[in-house]
């Protein structure tokens, strides 16, 4: 199979498998286990936050930023599309009483900072409190604008407003950072901006499970309560942490070429007759397809060995276990199938005597 409906599909490395085998474990609920311990003192001194806290999703990582960051009839201003509003279940609202307050999105993901403001409510007993920002980088593979992160997060702090970052794919977002400087730099100069930040290890990075949320000694504190009572407490969980702290070592830098796929897929989609490619950042592209064949072509997809995932618009995401052969042979099957439909359209038409 070539699997690109997600990067979160990876299987973990022989060598991974070995770091999760060898890793010294103890009960992480007690503060106990080493391995966890190495790593959220890791994750912490890359993003250069005072604290971190492994975390059994990225779900569970926004949900416990947004639940340490807000009270009951807080809210929180996000994106239309982003992930901790539209993909996480309303948890903001049905565990945390936290109001979302989400605004549209232009193609990049980025909220206009008029609109923003303009969403801010006034301290009045009429409204929920507005008391945090949240955005998001990567979004749809889209690495923001340093200008924005700086501009959008100053609007909040100028607010009283407290900023949370979904970075689920920020080390692509450091990798694919034009600014240059080594990628532990660029990831500094993207969450500098912010009080906290989510990270994934379990997307680009390759491990099978696993997150961290990084903030202050205080925030961090508070979001270890709301991991307990979510339901999020490890024991020996260092045997995953292992793997995140592998992936920080080897998967970090390798994203490039990740990002080179998509490019590759991307440029041979271009020449394909009936896909228009929409977006093709970082390792994620989205085509879409004419005359509503999408579901068509993934069925197709399917049978010759080819996941993607979507509709009119089908998305397709490079990552850890797939290769340029695997993409030629996605490719291949995608042009077939589009020659295809169009020769039969074309036959339909001459036999209907349209021409
Ligand atoms: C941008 C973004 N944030 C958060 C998440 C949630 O991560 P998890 O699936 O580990 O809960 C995802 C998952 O795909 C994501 O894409």
């Amino acid at each position: 199979m070539i699997d690109l409906r997600s990067d979160t599909v990876t299987q973990p490395t022989a060598a991974m498998r070995e770091a999760m085998l060898a890793a010294p474990l103890g009960d992480d609920v007690f503060g106990d286990d080493p391995t966890v311990n190495a790593l959220q003192e890791r994750i912490a001194q890359i993003t250069g936050k005072e604290a971190a806290l492994f975390m059994p999703s990225g779900t569970q990582s926004n949900l416990c930023a947004l639940m340490a960051h807000c009270e009951r009839g807080d809210e929180y201003i996000v994106g239309q599309n982003a992930h901790t509003y539209r993909y996480e279940g309303g948890g903001a609202a049905v565990l945390g009483s936290i109001q979302p307050q989400p605004l549209m999105q232009n193609a990049q993901g980025e909220m206009a900072l008029a609109d923003i403001a303009s969403a801010i409510k006034p301290i009045d007993c009429h409204f929920a409190r507005t008391r945090l920002l949240a955005l998001e980088n990567t979004w749809n593979g889209h690495a923001m604008s340093q200008d924005y992160l700086v501009q959008a997060t100053a609007l909040a702090r100028q607010h009283g407003l407290a900023t949370h970052l979904d970075g689920a794919r920020l080390f692509n977002a450091a990798v694919a950072d034009a600014q240059g400087g080594a990628v532990m730099e660029r990831v500094r100069r993207i969450v500098d901006h912010f009080d906290s930040v989510s990270v994934c290890f379990s997307k680009g990075l390759g491990a099978p499970v696993g997150s961290a949320l990084c903030g202050s000694r205080e925030l961090i504190a508070k979001a270890l309560r709301w991991r307990k009572v979510l339901g999020g407490g490890l024991r020996q969980s260092g045997v995953l942490a292992a793997a995140a702290l592998h992936a920080l070592d080897h998967h970090v830098d390798r994203l490039a070429d990740d990002h080179a796929l998509a490019q590759r897929l991307a440029q041979g989609l271009q020449g394909i007759e009936g896909l228009h490619v929409r977006s093709a950042k970082t390792n994620i592209v989205f085509v879409e397809v004419a005359d509503g064949r999408g579901p068509a072509l993934l069925e197709a997809l399917k049978v010759q060995g080819v996941l993607a995932t979507g509709l009119i618009g089908l998305r397709f995401v490079t990552h850890l276990n797939v290769d340029a052969a695997g993409i030629d042979h996605a490719l291949d099957c995608i042009g077939q199938f589009m020659r295809e439909q169009t020769r039969e359209a074309a036959q339909g038409l001459v036999r209907s005597g349209v021409y």
